[in-house]
């Protein structure tokens, strides 16, 4: 999920580089220690991977969540993340992000970053405009195979990384970390951190096969990939800027909302004007519940 929740003290930034000894992000209100080793990173948050302090258990939890996934994508998934998914080389061992990383860069110019966890918003952006990705290094234990509270690096690979292996998707996620600079600047990092929620970990795509899911928070997810495209609990929008940057969203739960594109392309088009008055009239309407129901959304 990477950066965009709710990041309480903003850490100062020393602009000398190397080891400035970032001040750790943590979740909500902070009443949980981080988990990553922010000792280690520099002043952009980025930080060596340390492949080689994975365990064998490490790379063999990482083979079970990967297998799971990958054993149900065939139907729920979008056809771009099946097609790209393999690039992670083999399951059985947690990725070298150099290795992935230069994959990435021949096919849309993109890198993975190791991070030790979640990371600001304003660095989390800048990584993005630059076109790296951040990837938390630390997997998840074993009793949390089902459920994690932070994003670990099978989140963060399995569920972000395949589609930057697709040029329009790849793209958008540039603009996006170009305008997350932009919207810190307005004081509208919320409406933006909604976009992010339902398009790139929550998003759905409608395809000639029927509705399929393109989020990462999705994709990684053991039991939201079958919810989210066949349940009949959630509600399916028409994506729609104006109303995505309106609606709350559930970090503890299945959404009770999805919002579901015709390509990646018009995601691209409609996030491209100036957010800026955009903002402005976002500001000045009333927040929706998760729930909510409007006369102009499109069901699908
Ligand atoms: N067009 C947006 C702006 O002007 C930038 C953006 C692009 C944001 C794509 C998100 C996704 O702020
Ligand atoms: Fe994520």
């Amino acid at each position: 999920m990477a950066a965009l929740i709710d990041t309480t003290a903003e850490p100062a930034i020393d602009p000398r580089g190397v080891n400035s000894g970032v001040a750790p992000v943590t979740y909500g209100h902070g009443e949980r220690p981080p988990r990553g080793d922010y000792e280690q990173a520099r002043a952009d948050y980025t930080c060596e991977q340390d492949w080689g302090a994975y365990s064998a258990a490490d790379h063999e939890l990482y083979r079970r969540l990967y297998e799971r996934q990958a054993a149900q994508l065939s139907g729920l998934a979008c056809e771009e993340f099946i097609d790209a998914v393999g690039q992670l080389g083999s399951p059985a061992q947690i990725p070298r992000f150099d290795a992935l990383s230069e994959k990435l860069q021949r096919a849309t110019r993109w890198e993975v970053v190791a991070v030790p966890g979640l990371i600001p918003e304003e660095a989390f952006f800048s990584l993005l405009s630059q076109r790296r990705f951040p990837v938390t290094g630390w997997i998840r234990k074993p009793e949390e195979f089902d459920y994690v509270v932070e994003p670990d690096v099978f989140h963060d690979l399995f569920g972000h990384v395949p589609l930057l292996f697709n040029p329009m998707f790849a793209d958008y996620m540039q603009a996006y970390g170009a305008g997350g600079l932009k919207a810190s600047r307005l004081e509208s990092c919320e409406y933006l951190a909604r976009l992010y929620w339902y398009t790139v970990e929550f998003g759905l795509i409608d395809t000639p096969a029927g509705l399929r899911a393109y989020g990462a928070g999705i994709l990684s997810s053991a039991g939201e990939l079958r919810h989210s495209v066949t349940s009949r609990e959630p509600q399916r929008l028409g994506f729609d800027l104006e109303r995505i940057m309106r609606t709350r969203y559930k970090i503890d739960s299945y959404q009770s909302t999805y919002f579901v594109i015709d390509s990646f392309k018009q995601l691209f088009d409609a996030t491209a004007p100036d957010f800026e008055p955009i903002y402005e009239d976002v500001a000045g309407r009333p927040e929706l519940t998760t729930e909510v129901r409007l006369p102009s959304d499109r069901v699908f």
